[in-house]
């Protein structure tokens, strides 16, 4: 078998497990998708010190990579509501973000009007595999796809083609391409694995959105040499008493039965730092990070 058939191969696999993935989440639209959730996504993830802290991690990562100078230019693809277009446009004179859901890029509009950051971040309302090298945009010094690799690589029918999206990630990046999954607490990720997801209203995370699985092989397969690393961000959360504890858990993954009661509470247990002033909780994140150099 030769090189190009493996690539075929390994990328029909990938695009096979992800498609699978995203049915069993109901995703049948992903603009659609996102243009509902927008605000909502953008209201949810972080309070406002906790989305700092996040993105002070991202940036240090990328900066102990590749020494971020200040005339670096940043694609960020999949932007959504600039949870890091943002603060790239508060350090580099040149960031461009692209999302089709106009919603979300509305949203980071918004927000980056009440910043200096406006000023340099040029928005592309284009899925990624629509924009055109040269026409829609210049080649960056820096390519990201920042908890969005999966949805990069969706056309609008809905067909993925991971091969594509990688490959035009590598050729508008001069410097280096960063890819980073989305990150999981350990409590959610002892949650998320042991819910039944049948009933229907909750939405998984994505496993493979989650590990990337397959695409450490799959790029090093197209030639890039990728490395893989963790950021790990300390979580440790503090409540009262362990129903406040649980009801938070309950409400983030929506859950109202008596099992799941049971269910969260033991997970709980499991996570406690034994502490004498109340129930805390070592909720760790992850996050994954797949990157190369040019
Ligand atoms: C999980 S959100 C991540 C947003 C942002 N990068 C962040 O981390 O907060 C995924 C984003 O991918 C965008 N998206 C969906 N389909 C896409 C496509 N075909 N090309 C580029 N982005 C897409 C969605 O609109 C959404 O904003």
């Amino acid at each position: 078998m030769d090189k190009q058939d493996i690539i075929k191969k390994l990328n029909k696999s990938i695009n096979s497990k992800f498609l699978e993935d995203i049915n069993k989440r109901g995703l049948f639209d992903a603009v659609s998708h996102w243009d509902k959730k927008a605000s909502h996504f953008d209201k949810k993830k972080f309070d406002t010190k906790d989305e700092q802290t996040y993105v002070k991690s991202i940036f240090d990562y990328i900066d102990s990579r590749i020494s971020i100078k200040s005339d670096y230019s940043f694609l960020d693809v999949g932007a959504g509501t600039g949870i890091l277009s943002i603060p790239l446009g508060n350090l580099s004179h040149k960031v461009t973000a692209l999302d089709p859901s106009k919603n979300m890029l509305d949203i980071l509009k918004t927000k980056s009007e009440e910043t200096n950051a406006c000023k340099y971040i040029t928005l592309i309302n284009k899925r990624w595999r629509e924009a055109e090298l040269e026409k829609d945009y210049q080649i960056h010094d820096i390519a990201i796809a920042h908890r969005s690799l999966g949805m990069i690589s969706l056309d609008s029918k809905m067909n993925s083609d991971f091969n594509d999206a990688i490959m035009k990630l590598h050729n508008s990046a001069k410097k280096a391409v960063f890819i980073f999954f989305p990150g999981i607490s350990d409590i959610n990720t002892i949650i998320s694995e042991n819910l039944d997801y049948s009933k229907g209203k909750r939405e998984a995370f994505s496993d493979f959105e989650v590990s990337g699985d397959g695409i450490y092989n799959f790029v090093y397969t197209l030639g890039f040499y990728p490395r893989v690393d963790y950021i790990e961000i300390e979580n440790i959360e503090h409540f009262n008493n362990v129903d406040e504890a649980v009801q938070k858990y309950m409400k983030y993954w929506k859950l109202d039965a008596k099992d799941d009661y049971s269910l969260v509470l033991d997970v709980l247990k499991q996570q406690r730092i034994l502490d004498d002033d109340g129930y805390v909780f070592d909720n760790k994140k992850r996050i994954k990070i797949l990157w190369w150099k040019k």
